[in-house]
C-alpha cells in the first residue's frame, strides 16, 4: 500500500492578520483535493501549552527565555506525540496545517541577540519537523491591530498595540531573511479581501501537490 508522507504547512503573521481564517480555507481545499488533514495550532491545547497560553496572559508572568524554552518544549510534544502528534500524522499521509511554528518563537522571543539560541533549540531539534512550506500573511498592522480589538476582550502581553504589531513584524523580516536559503518561504501580500489572500496561498500550495 503507498504511504506517502503528507504535506507539512505552517501558517504565520503577526497577531489579527487573519490566519485561522486562511487556515480553515487551506484545510477545506485540500479535503476537497481528496487528501486528508490535520489541522493544529501552536501554542497547543495540551497542559504545556496551558503553561505557556498562562504566561503569555500575565497570570503567570514570563521571563522570554522562559517562554522560548516553554514554547520548544511544547513543539517537542506536538511533534512526537504518539496520540495526535505531527510526525504520526505525516509517516499516514496525512497533510498537517498548523497556525504558528518555530518562526513565531524566532520572531517573538528571538530578540536582544537571543535569535541563534531560538534558532538552534528550534532548528537544530532532531524531533522538531522542519516543514515544506511556511506562509506568511503580510498585513498592515494598523488593520490587524483593527482586527484584534473586533473580535477580542482581553488582550494578551504582545497584542496590545500596532506599534508592538508593526515591530513584530519587523521582527519576522529578520527571520526570514535569516532563513531564506534553507526554507521554504512564500510572504502573502494580505492586504485584499479573503478571497484574494486564498488564492495567493493556493497558487503556493499547487506547487507542492
Ligand atoms: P494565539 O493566542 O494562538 O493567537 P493567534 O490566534 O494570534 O495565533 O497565540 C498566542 C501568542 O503566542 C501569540 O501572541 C504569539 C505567541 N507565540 C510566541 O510568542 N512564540 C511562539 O513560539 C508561538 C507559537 C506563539
Amino acid at each position: 500500500m503507498e504511504n506517502k508522507r503528507g504535506l507539512f504547512i505552517v501558517i504565520e503573521g503577526v497577531d489579527g492578520s487573519g490566519k485561522t481564517t486562511q487556515a480553515n480555507l487551506l484545510a477545506e481545499y485540500l479535503r476537497s483535493k481528496g487528501r486528508t488533514i490535520h489541522h493544529t495550532a501552536e501554542p497547543t491545547a495540551t497542559g504545556l501549552g496551558g503553561m505557556v497560553r498562562d504566561g503569555l496572559g500575565g497570570e503567570h508572568p514570563r521571563t522570554r527565555e522562559e517562554l522560548a524554552a516553554m514554547f520548544a518544549a511544547d513543539r517537542v510534544q506536538h511533534n512526537v506525540s504518539p496520540k495526535n502528534g505531527i510526525i504520526k500524522y505525516l509517516s499516514e499521509g496525512t497533510d498537517v496545517v498548523c497556525d504558528r511554528y518555530y518562526y513565531s518563537s524566532l520572531a517573538y522571543q528571538g530578540v536582544d541577540g537571543a535569535i541563534e539560541w531560538v534558532a538552534n533549540m528550534n532548528l537544530g531539534c532532531p524531533v522538531i519537523t522542519k516543514p515544506d512550506i511556511c506562509i506568511f500573511l503580510d498585513m498592515d498592522p494598523e488593520k490587524c491591530h483593527e482586527h484584534i480589538r473586533a473580535g477580542r476582550t482581553h488582550f494578551e502581553i504582545y497584542e496590545e498595540n500596532a506599534a508592538m504589531i508593526a515591530e513584530t513584524r519587523r521582527r519576522y523580516g529578520i527571520v526570514f531573511e535569516m532563513l531564506k536559503d534553507r526554507e521554504n518561504i512564500a510572504i502573502i501580500d494580505s492586504t485584499g479581501t479573503i478571497e484574494e489572500v486564498f488564492e495567493q496561498i493556493k497558487t503556493e500550495i499547487d506547487k507542492l501537490l
